[in-house]
């Protein structure tokens, strides 16, 4: 299906071959001006939560529809870049029309150019071969940070949520239809973290080995020289939460960790027990892991 809508977005492009004067909106750059649809642009920032303290960068900004509904109806701010000057004028038309010019901007600028660092939140409706070239981009932005993408997804990167909307006055890539994906950049947590955790009295070291493929992790946890797999788990932004039965004794005991991922320390807490309640936990972080980015590495992590 993927490469159907592929087909059909390639054959657009390669039919775009417009008189000088008429190509002005027609959008500049790697791809073809299409506009979102009016209800995907409203279900991609409900899906990524937009609201008032959001900075949204839409990449490839067309007439501004994205970058100007989140600053109207969701009460974001923000700014698209583009690299056609006739979208841009019209895309600042319309953010003073709807009396949002203060927080919704449009710059001329090549997407693959634009400092990102200020976002929580990225939209884009572009191709796929452009979003595998910004996906390390991504990937580096701040943990936490929402991307959310029409039509083409990030690759091997596997979306946190995505939809499929009907949409019948669409009649590009899959007509009639628009898919979203959803994104959460994660942290990293590949690697070795140490924590020494009191139990039963004593402080006992657990060491985790952590594997991580975009923001799905496996591993394994030593505990008093007895080691458990950790079930498949996902990070959630900065977030982290994970269950393992551990030997102890003649029978398993159930441990659950949940914290929050640090650069050198990952702060939380560990219930240790069925009806246990959750005390105080600390892992520090022994050996940097590396984040598995290719769709070979991503898949392994997975399997191992
Ligand atoms: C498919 S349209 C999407 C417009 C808008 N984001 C929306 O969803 O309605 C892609 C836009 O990207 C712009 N574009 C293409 N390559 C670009 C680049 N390298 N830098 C900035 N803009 C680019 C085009 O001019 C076009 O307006």
């Amino acid at each position: 299906m993927i490469h159907a809508k592929r087909v059909l977005w390639t054959v657009l492009l390669a039919a775009a071959v417009f008189p000088v004067a008429a190509r002005a909106q027609e959008g500049r750059g790697d791809v073809i001006y299409v506009p979102t649809p009016q209800v995907v642009v409203d279900e991609m920032l409900k899906m990524a939560k937009v609201g008032p303290s959001d900075y949204v960068i839409d990449l490839g900004s067309g007439d501004g529809r994205i970058v100007i509904t989140a600053a109207k109806k969701f009460g974001a701010r923000g700014f698209g870049v583009d690299l056609d000057t006739y979208l841009l004028k019209e895309a600042r038309t319309s953010a003073k029309k709807e009396g949002v010019a203060d927080r919704a901007q449009f710059f001329e600028r090549n997407l693959f150019e634009t400092d990102l660092s200020p976002a929580t939140v990225i939209t884009s409706y572009l191709l796929p071969e452009m979003n595998q070239k910004l996906r390390p981009k991504l990937l580096a932005l701040k943990p936490g940070t929402r991307v959310v993408t029409h039509d083409y997804d990030l690759g091997e990167w596997l979306p946190d949520e995505q939809k499929t909307l009907i949409v019948p006055e669409k009649t590009v890539g899959d007509p009639g239809k628009s898919y979203i994906f959803f994104y959460i950049v994660p942290a990293t947590i590949a690697g070795q973290w140490e924590s020494l955790i009191p139990v039963g009295g004593r402080g006992v070291i657990y060491e985790f080995d952590f594997d991580q493929g975009f923001q799905q992790v496996s591993g394994d946890v030593r505990v008093d020289g007895k080691e458990a797999r950790l079930p498949l788990f996902k990070v959630r932004g900065d977030q982290v939460s994970f269950e393992v039965d551990v030997a102890q004794g003649a029978g398993l005991v159930k441990h659950r960790f949940q914290g929050r991922i640090q650069r050198d320390a990952i702060e939380g807490t560990a219930t240790i027990g069925s009806g246990q309640k959750p005390q105080k936990w600390t892992a520090r972080l022994k050996k940097r892991g590396e984040l598995r980015v290719s769709a070979l590495d991503a898949a392994e992590s997975v399997l191992r």
